[in-house]
């Protein structure tokens, strides 16, 4: 064989989630400054339940990260109020139907019946695809109107 296999990455070596401008940039700094906050708490979780196997620490982590979330959902509502985006209703709807998942998943691991791997499985897809998606949707709006 000419080249080596690359050798397979066990789970917890593997980058939780590297926020990059390039994937993950909305265009409005206070909202990227936010969401690498919520990225950075993410891989925190991550971190303690694959290395230091510390549940209750991930569990405090978990309800931290409710709560700035809710905070940057609040934020990001009454901006895009101010700029009056036309898609703010079903952001918004968006955004009460993710805390009430993370919310389910966080009651589900003080009942005890959830893995290790299942918090950062759910995590893993839980807000990225809303900041990709959604959150890149208002991004000409607000700069629009001066945002930046
Ligand atoms: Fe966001
Ligand atoms: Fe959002």
């Amino acid at each position: 064989m000419w080249f080596s296999k690359p050798r397979s990455i066990p789970e917890t070596e593997v980058p939780f989630f590297d926020w990059t401008s390039e994937d993950h940039s909305v265009g409005v700094s206070v909202f990227d400054k936010d969401h690498q906050r919520l990225a950075a708490l993410m891989s925190q979780i991550h971190t303690t339940l694959q290395a230091k196997h510390d549940r209750d620490l991930a569990k405090k982590l978990m309800e931290t990260l409710i709560h700035e979330t809710q905070a940057h959902f609040d934020h990001e509502e009454s901006v895009m109020m101010n700029v009056d985006y036309y898609e703010r209703e079903a952001h918004a709807a968006e955004h009460a139907a993710l805390i009430q998942q993370a919310k389910a998943m966080l009651q589900k691991v003080h009942g005890g019946g959830v893995s290790a791997l299942a918090l950062p499985n759910f995590l893993k897809t839980w807000l990225i695809a809303h900041i990709q998606t959604m959150d890149r949707k208002y991004s000409a709006c607000m700069r629009r109107n001066g945002l930046r």
